[in-house]
Formats: structure tokens, C-alpha cells, sequence
């Protein structure tokens, strides 16, 4: 069986406007991961904590909605109104690093108390109307938080673990630990998708031979880097031609502006977005440095649109130098 391509949440990016932009152009994603529902307020009904995962707006692409919090009582209401909207998998986020959630014992900040993780998984398990998975990191303070996380996990019918390895307080960057995954993999139970700095077919494949128990990858930054590499790692024999490459990338843009224009009605806030998106987006182009620098300076949508209009006729694209396959920050 081939394996499964996952779409990385990744909170300000990968939400509903951009896996709908992003379906009309592109393939080879299986399905994607919601960015997070926080379950800390209490209107878990309304619709802005959902309108990411509302049905008609994920029509062209499959998604697993992903919730942050600790109490079990507010999964089991968000997931009786998952299983409403038609949802039968909804994934809990234990790998979220930023501290005003690991400060409250959230996301990668529950990972130091695997007993708390217990806690949480007895009471909610049995009155979840749908699957579970889990996201997680390997640790919060240390990798070898990992040891005792399997054991918990491996007690619950999970559909899948999804393992990002590295530690909460590491945030997005820094080494992997793998040599402290290797030895524990073959300890979980549950199918394993992974997830971190798929960037190329030379990372997957490395990754690939490295754990050939792990039968989903999951991909973030690569995909908003290069949109093509999910087709890419499912088709080794795809080609990027130049004038194709060009066109699907200026029409993606076009939907993405378009969609975040109606989403957002305020100028401002379209600027904002389109900004973040072209931190990753300037790798497209040889001149991604000046690009970007020319691009954040602006204050005035129009402005903003003509220059990124400039580069896709002018600017010589990136794909090929081999420069979309160089290591990928966060913005
Ligand atoms: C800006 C940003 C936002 C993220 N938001 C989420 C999130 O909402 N839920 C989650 O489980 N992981 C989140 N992540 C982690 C990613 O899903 C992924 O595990 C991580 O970025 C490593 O994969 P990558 O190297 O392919 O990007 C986020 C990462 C980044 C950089």
C-alpha cells in the first residue's frame, strides 16, 4: 500500500483558505490536519471557533479537525458536534510549544505528565462518538520524556500517533532527535505518521528507509516552500517545467489572494496575510531575499499586488536551481 501524504496544520497557514486554494492546482495531498480548535473558551459551538472545519468550505479536500485542550468533558461535546458536521476522526494536539499553552498544561505542556495524559484519555475515551488520534513531540523538556508517553499511548485504540520529533521547548527549530526515536519506534503500537523537515525526495526517502514502519508523512513548511511535493514524492518521474510551473503558481496566488480578500474585507488584515504567506512564498523566486525585503516594506495592498505581479513575469523562478530544496525556517 502506498503511503499516505498528510497536509500539516500549521496555525495561520494551512487553514481552509489555503487547502481549498491549494486543491485546485496541486495533488498528491491524502488529507490534511486541521490547525488547532482551542477548547479553552467556553463556546465551542460557535462558528468561529469551527468555520475552519465547516463542511462546505473542505469539499475538495479530506480533513481530520485537531482540538487543543486538557479537559475531557469539552472533547466529548466538540466531538459529538464533529460527528454532526459528518466528521469520524478527530486528532488531539500534544505537541503545540508556545508557552502561553504549555504554561497551562496544554498541548506539549502536558507532556511531562504522562499520568495526566491517562487521566484525560480514561474519562474522554469512552464517550468519544469518533476515532482519535494523537499529535505529538517527544518530549517538552527532553526527549526522553518519550519512554513513559508510548506506554500511555499504547494503552488506547488510537487511530494513529503522529510524532513530531522534536521538544516543546526547541519551538520549530534545532535538530531532530531521531537517535532517541529510533529505538522507541518499534515500541508503538499504532500505526505512526511523522512528521518534520520533509523538504525534498531526498529528506523523504532518508526518512523513509530510516523507519519503514511509518506508513503516513505528514508535511508543512515543504509544502508552502513547494507546493508540488506531495505529486512529487508520490510520482518520482514528475517533471517541473518551466512556463507549467509559472502558471499554476500565478493562479494558485490569484485564488489564495482571492480567497483571503473575502475572508478578511479588510485591507489591512489581506496585507498582513498575503505577507506571511510570502515569507515562504519569496522561495519561489532566485531573489527570494530582496523579494521579501521589497514586499514586507509595503503598506498599501495595490502596491503589494504589482510587485508580485512584476515578479511572476520577470523574476527567474527558484524550482530550477535546485533552491526550493534548501532547509526551511519559520517566518
Ligand atoms: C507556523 C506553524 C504553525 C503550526 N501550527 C500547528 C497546529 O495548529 N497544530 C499542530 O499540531 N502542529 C502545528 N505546527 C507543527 C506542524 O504541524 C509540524 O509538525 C511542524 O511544522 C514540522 O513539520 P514541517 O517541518 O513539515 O513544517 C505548526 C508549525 C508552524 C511552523
Amino acid at each position: 500500500m502506498s503511503d499516505t501524504i498528510y497536509m500539516a496544520p500549521l496555525q495561520g497557514y494551512t487553514e481552509y483558505i489555503y487547502r481549498r486554494a491549494y486543491s485546485h492546482f496541486f495533488s498528491g495531498v491524502d488529507v490534511a490536519v486541521s490547525p488547532f480548535i482551542p477548547l479553552a473558551e467556553g463556546f465551542i459551538y460557535s462558528n468561529k471557533h469551527l468555520r475552519d472545519v465547516l463542511p462546505e468550505r473542505n469539499r475538495r479536500m479530506k480533513v481530520i479537525p485537531q482540538a487543543l485542550g486538557n479537559d475531557p468533558v469539552k472533547f466529548i461535546q466538540l466531538a459529538k458536534r464533529l460527528v454532526e458536521m459528518g466528521y469520524a476522526h478527530m486528532d488531539w494536539n500534544l505537541g503545540c510549544p508556545k508557552g502561553t499553552v504549555t504554561r497551562k498544561k496544554r498541548g506539549s505542556g502536558l507532556l511531562p505528565f504522562p499520568d495526566r495524559i491517562r487521566h484525560i484519555l480514561d474519562k474522554m475515551m469512552p464517550g468519544l462518538p469518533l476515532k482519535l488520534s494523537i499529535k505529538t513531540r517527544l518530549g517538552l523538556n527532553s526527549p526522553e520524556e518519550f519512554g513513559d508517553l508510548i506506554e500511555v499511548f499504547n494503552d488506547y485504540p488510537l487511530q494513529c500517533l503522529m510524532i513530531h520529533p522534536r521538544i516543546g521547548s526547541q519551538m520549530y527549530e534545532g535538530d531532530m532527535f531521531l537517535d532517541f526515536l529510533d529505538p522507541l519506534i518499534c515500541k508503538i503500537k499504532h500505526d505512526i505518521v511523522f512528521s518534520g523537515d520533509i523538504r525534498d525526495q531526498e529528506s523523504f526517502n532518508t526518512l523513509k528507509a530510516r523507519y519503514p514502519k511509518v506508513s503516513g508523512w505528514m508535511i508543512g513548511r515543504g509544502i508552502l516552500v513547494n507546493p508540488f511535493l506531495p505529486q512529487m514524492l508520490k510520482d518520482p518521474a514528475f517533471e517541473m517545467k518551466d512556463w507549467d510551473t509559472r502558471t499554476k503558481l500565478l493562479h494558485f496566488h490569484e485564488e489564495l489572494l482571492c480567497e483571503i480578500r473575502y475572508a478578511y474585507k479588510h485591507e489591512h488584515a489581506v496585507l498582513n496575510k498575503m505577507k506571511d504567506y510570502w515569507s515562504y512564498f519569496a522561495r519561489w523566486f532566485v531573489d527570494e531575499g530582496d523579494i521579501f525585503n521589497q514586499l514586507a516594506h509595503h503598506n498599501n495592498l495595490s502596491d503589494f499586488i504589482e510587485d508580485t505581479k512584476y515578479y511572476f513575469e520577470e523574476q527567474a523562478l527558484a524550482a530550477f536551481e535546485g533552491r526550493l530544496n534548501r532547509p526551511v525556517k519559520v517566518s
